[in-house]
């Protein structure tokens, strides 16, 4: 059964960037790409636990600010590495509110 928790609105969050909500103990970052898509990923690198959301976005993927791995928003797969990859959420957004499913 799913569980579906209202974050926030769409309109907080910035295009091409990122905010961060805390569910209980688990940090995890809302992106928001150039085509106004959005994702939700546990934000924290696979690496060295870098911070996501203060990442860079381009297309479909945030790219780490310690070490530039590219992590993939759509699998949560780091690209051209070692198979690593970040937890990543069930989003929905009805009625311009998004909905994480924890
Ligand atoms: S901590 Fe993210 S690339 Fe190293």
């Amino acid at each position: 059964m799913k569980s579906w928790i209202k974050v926030t609105s769409l309109d907080n969050i910035p295009t091409m960037g990122a905010r961060k909500v805390l569910i209980d103990d688990l940090e995890i970052g809302i992106f928001k790409n150039s085509k106004k898509e959005v994702f939700a990923l546990e934000n924290r690198c696979p690496h060295k636990d870098g911070v996501l959301t203060e990442g860079m976005i381009h297309g479909n993927t945030v790219t780490c600010p310690l070490h530039n791995w590219d992590i993939d928003m759509e699998t949560g797969m780091a690209i051209d590495e070692e198979a690593d990859c970040v937890t990543r959420y069930e989003l929905k957004v009805e009625d311009n509110i998004v909905y994480l499913n924890i």
